[in-house]
């Protein structure tokens, strides 16, 4: 069965370039479903160490249904770290994880449960290389979901047309270029029908001539509704589809605010610093 019905099913082809407008008026609208509802992910008071080494500290977070939440900071703030405890690739030590109303521990049960509902994106794609471009994207759905042979394919034909590399199925992954195995990884990510999507700086491996497709197909799933944390250095994603920037640095949230505050005044001297760093790069 191709999927109709999902926050994502509506993703159009190539987006019109961003507005800041649409992200405005939603933001309007995100505030009013946020007193109504739970968040869909909430981390409070969240620490992690290695060894000794605290790499985050009391990390508080509430993430509602369809917002976009860009994560930056400096190398080694922990960015990958945080998302990468929401669907449970790393533990936390201290404090609570919840998500999609379920709360992150040792039970293998919840995992299983949180990764049908959370997708995730990586930089460095993280495709089998060994199977074709369409068996990555049925394998998670048969093997997780038992969702049937023929229907994961047509689901994941689907979502291949919807990230515009349909004609790619038969591919290995090591015959196509950075930017469609990005498609791939988000498509492969979607075709688990997630509530969440996490991308872990999805663009910063790809060669500039592939970036825009592949934030193109981003600005499509935030549009259609998309929950999504992104950690991201695009400032121009940012700002014209992210309703709040989180600022990290040392282990710790330090700033937030919308991306139009966050851009344009930053309140602390770290982000300061940071955003002076990236303009000038
Ligand atoms: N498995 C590990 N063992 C020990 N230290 C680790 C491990 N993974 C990450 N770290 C350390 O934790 C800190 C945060 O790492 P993390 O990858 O979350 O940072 P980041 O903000 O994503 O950085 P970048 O922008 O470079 O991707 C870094 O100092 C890193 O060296
Ligand atoms: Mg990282």
């Amino acid at each position: 069965m191709i999927p109709t019905s999902s926050p994502e099913a509506g993703l159009q082809p190539a987006s019109t370039p961003t507005s800041a407008a649409f992200a405005t008026s939603r933001r309007a609208a995100l505030q009013a479903d946020a007193a109504a509802s739970p968040p869909i992910i909430s981390m409070r008071g969240v620490s992690k160490w290695y060894g000794d080494f605290r790499v985050l500290d009391s990390l508080a977070l509430d993430v509602h249904a369809g917002e976009k939440v860009i994560l930056c900071g400096p190398s080694g703030s922990g960015k990958s770290t945080t998302i990468r405890l929401l669907n449970r690739l790393e533990q936390h030590q201290k404090g609570t994880v919840t998500v999609c109303g379920i709360e992150l521990t040792d039970d293998n049960r919840n995992i299983e449960a949180i990764r049908a509902d959370v997708g995730m994106v990586f930089q460095h794609f993280n495709l089998f290389p060994h199977l074709t471009v369409l068996e990555n994207c049925v394998l998670a759905p048969m093997l997780v979901k038992k969702v049937p042979r023929a229907e994961a394919e047509a689901r994941a034909m689907a979502y291949l047309d919807r990230v515009k590399i349909p004609q790619l199925a038969g591919q290995y992954p090591g015959q196509i270029s950075g930017g469609q195995k990005q498609r791939v990884a988000i498509a492969r990510a979607l075709c688990m029908q997630p509530k969440v999507m996490l991308f872990d700086e999805p663009t910063s491996a790809l060669d500039p001539e592939m970036v825009k497709d592949v934030l193109d197909t981003m600005v499509s799933l935030a549009r259609d509704g998309m929950t999504m944390i992104c950690v991201t250095h695009e400032m121009g994603f940012a700002r014209d589809v992210g309703d709040r920037v989180v600022f990290m640095d040392e282990g710790r949230i330090v700033e937030t605010d919308t991306p139009q505050h966050f851009f344009s005044a930053p309140k602390t001297e770290r982000a300061r610093s940071f955003l002076g760093q990236l303009i000038s790069h």
